[in-house]
C-alpha cells in the first residue's frame, strides 16, 4: 500500500442518528423521532415516565458512543498490534488449504468463462428461503482453528469491541489484523466469482469494501439474533461451530415488506458452511439451549450500488470521514480531494 493512495471511504451521516437498537424492547429507532416514541414503547413495556427517560438516556449514550467508535477502534488496533501475541499467526493469511476442496471447485467453475448462472445452481444449494445459497467455505479443521485462535484474543487483556449495535459478544476482525491478508483476499479472490453470478443487481461483480466480524453465541451471554437487515449488500455467514442446540437462522422477506416472524423459512446451519444472502433480506437467529455458536459474517459492500441509495435510511447518503472502509461509501473525484488523514497509515 505504501506509495500509493488508498481509495477513500466513507460512513453516511446517519449511522449518527438513525437504527439505534434498543435491546430491552427490541426496536430500532431513530434519535429524530424519540419524542414520537411513546405509544410504540407503551406497548412494549415502557409504561413510566422513569422509563421513557432511561430510553431518551440510551439512545443519547448510543450516540456519543457512535460518534467516539472511530477513534476508539484506532486506539484499540494501536494497542492489539503492538502487544497482542497470536496462539496460531497462521490463521490470519489466508491459504488454499484452509478452503474446502468443494468451495475451490466452485470458484474455479465461476471464474471460467463459461461459467452461468444456472451453472452454478448446479453446485451449490438453493435453501428454502428466495435468494439464500449454502455452500461448504471452509474445513472443519480450520474453523476449529480460527475459533481457538479468537477464544485466546477473547481470553486476552487485549481491548475488544463490539461486533455491532445488536452483537455485545465477538471479534472485529479488522481490529485483530485479518482484514488485509484475509477478509479482502477471500471477498476479491474467491466470492466475488461466486456473488457476480447470484447477485448481479445488487451489486454482486463490484463488492469493493467489507465489515467482517465473529459474532459468539451463549447461553449466559448473546442467545439469540432478533429480526434485522445488514448494512451490507450481500452478506456471507460461516457457521464456526463449536457445539451448539439449537439456535438456526430465519428469513423473512426484504426489508420494504412486512413480515412477522412466524411467516419466516428456518434454515440450519452446518460447521464449515456459508450462507449468502441479500443484506436488506431480514433475518434473525433463534435462541441456541445449549453449548456456543460462532459465526464469521462479511458485510460485503458495492459502493456503485450504495453510493445511489443508502441502504439505512434511504437516503442520498451524507458523506462523513470515515476510518478503513467506513461503511462502503465513495466520493466523486472532486469530493475526494478534500485534505484528511491518509488512512493508509491508519490500519
Ligand atoms: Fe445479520
Ligand atoms: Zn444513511
Amino acid at each position: 500500500m505504501a506509495g500509493a493512495r488508498a481509495r477513500r471511504f466513507y460512513t453516511c451521516g446517519c449511522f449518527y442518528t438513525d437504527n439505534i437498537f434498543l435491546q430491552d424492547y427490541r426496536l430500532h429507532v431513530n434519535r429524530a423521532a424519540a419524542p414520537d416514541l411513546r405509544p410504540i414503547l407503551q406497548s412494549k413495556g415502557c409504561k413510566t415516565e422513569e422509563q421513557f427517560k432511561e430510553v431518551q438516556a440510551k439512545i443519547d449514550q448510543e450516540v456519543q458512543r457512535r460518534r467516539l467508535l472511530s477513534q476508539a477502534s484506532l486506539e484499540r488496533v494501536a494497542i492489539i498490534s503492538a502487544h497482542y501475541k497470536p496462539l496460531n499467526p497462521a490463521v490470519y493469511i489466508l491459504q488454499e488449504n484452509f478452503l474446502a476442496p468443494e468451495f475451490r471447485e466452485i470458484v474455479a467453475y465461476c471464474r471460467s468463462k463459461d461459467a452461468d448462472f444456472e451453472g452454478l445452481l448446479d453446485r451449490i444449494q438453493s435453501l428454502p428461503a428466495k435468494r439464500v445459497y449454502s455452500f461448504p467455505v471452509f474445513t472443519v479443521e480450520f474453523c476449529r482453528q480460527l475459533v481457538e485462535e479468537l477464544e485466546n484474543f477473547e481470553c486476552s487483556d487485549m481491548p475488544k469491541g463490539r461486533p455491532n449495535t445488536m452483537n455485545n459478544y465477538g471479534v472485529l476482525l479488522n481490529e485483530l489484523g485479518f482484514d488485509e491478508m484475509f477478509i479482502t483476499s477471500l471477498r476479491e479472490d474467491y466470492l466475488q466469482p461466486i456473488t457476480s453470478l447470484l447477485y448481479p443487481d445488487y451489486g454482486g461483480q463490484g463488492m469493493d469494501s467489507h465489515k467482517a466480524f465473529v459474532v459468539k453465541y451463549a447461553v449466559n451471554q448473546d442467545r439469540d439474533l432478533s429480526f434485522h437487515y445488514d448494512n451490507a449488500e450481500v452478506t456471507l455467514n460461516v457457521s464456526l461451530g463449536k457445539d451448539f442446540n439449537e439456535g438456526n437462522l430465519y428469513f423473512g422477506d426484504m426489508r420494504q415488506v412486512r413480515v412477522s416472524q412466524s411467516e419466516c423459512v428456518e434454515i440450519e446451519h452446518r460447521v464449515g458452511h456459508g450462507l449468502l444472502h441479500r443484506g436488506q433480506h431480514c433475518h434473525g437467529a433463534l435462541p441456541i439451549s445449549s453449548g456456543e455458536r460462532w459465526n464469521l459474517i462479511v458485510w460485503m459492500r458495492s459502493s456503485q450500488v450504495r453510493n445511489q441509495l443508502c441502504p439505512m435510511c434511504d437516503r442520498k447518503p451524507q458523506l462523513e470521514d470515515a476510518v478503513g472502509f467506513g461503511d462502503g461509501f465513495t466520493a466523486t473525484p472532486s469530493e475526494d480531494q478534500r485534505p484528511s488523514v491518509d488512512v493508509c497509515s491508519l490500519n
